[in-house]
């Protein structure tokens, strides 16, 4: 009886062992699943599905305003991405502490070349800084308004340091970058940033900072040297944008077709 009990004990824990792998394993997203008859596809469809050819020619509805209400559900990815589109007006509702964490944390999930993890992140929040930079940059009225506003920088030397590392080195000898490697494993992490802004059901949008400006734009947010401004992210409550329509590149370019974009096998 006892026997049995341990028996019992014991493959409760390894019960528990497995369901801890588990949820570790995807990041927790386990436990968001309420309805197993609507989730089981995504845990048992192959991993090539993003590959089929219809959900590359899902249409993407660009005049589509902006809708960014906290989803009821667990998502999948598309379901994300059919929302992504850079949002420029924004309500002064605040972002909660806990949701920008959780939305700045994704930069540990980016990848970057050599895991040289050059990516850095500044996060301004106080309305006092933000119209300055709004101020600094002009008639960017959005920026101010965002409540939370995220600078996506990427120290290039962290780069160089990794790739002077024995196992790095080629004949000896730092590689010479097919391309600089910072600046893409910045864009990723903002491609993380803007994604993981609307799963938490805000909406983002991004800006550059003009060279002229980058100076004092350092200067203000006491942005070291060695570390490359990139880009901005806002994230907020979404307002109505819809005249920044007329006057962005989303209604005077049109969305090229996946064709003109996706080549296979060969170029041409
Ligand atoms: C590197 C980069 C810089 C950008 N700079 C600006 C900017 O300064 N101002 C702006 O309104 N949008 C900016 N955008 C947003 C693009 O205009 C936008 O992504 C594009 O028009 C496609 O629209 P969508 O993202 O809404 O689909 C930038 C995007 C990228 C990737």
């Amino acid at each position: 009886m006892r026997a049995a009990r341990a028996f019992a004990a014991e493959g409760d824990e390894t019960l528990n062992r497995l369901r801890l792998a588990l949820e570790h394993r995807f990041d927790g997203s386990v436990t968001t699943i309420r309805d197993r008859a609507t989730h089981a596809v995504p845990l048992c469809e192959p991993p090539n599905r993003v590959a089929e050819e219809d959900t590359l020619h899902v249409p993407v509805d660009d005049d589509a305003a902006a809708d960014h209400a906290a989803y009821s559900r667990a998502v999948e990815l598309r379901d994300i991405l059919e929302r992504r589109r850079m949002v420029r007006a924004y309500a002064p509702d605040p972002v909660d502490r806990a949701t920008v964490e959780r939305i700045v944390a994704t930069v540990r999930r980016a990848p970057s070349a050599g895991f040289s993890q050059g990516q850095r992140l500044l996060v301004v929040t106080h309305e006092e800084t933000r119209r300055n930079i709004g101020q600094l940059l002009g008639e960017r009225e959005w920026v101010t308004q965002a409540p939370v506003l995220i600078v996506v920088g990427v120290r290039e030397d962290d780069y160089h340091e990794r790739y002077r590392k024995p196992d790095k080195l080629i004949d000896g000898q730092e590689l010479e970058w097919p391309v600089p490697y910072w600046h893409f494993d910045a864009g990723a992490a903002a491609m993380l940033i803007l994604l993981a802004a609307i799963d938490e059901g805000y909406a983002a949008g991004l800006f550059g900072v003009f060279a002229e400006a980058m100076q004092p734009f350092k200067r203000l947010l006491h942005i070291p040297d060695d570390v490359a401004v990139t880009c901005c992210i806002t994230i907020g409550k979404p307002a109505d944008d819809s005249q920044w329509d007329a006057v962005t590149s989303r209604l005077t370019q049109a969305r090229r077709s996946v064709d003109d974009l996706v080549h296979w096998e060969r170029w041409g």
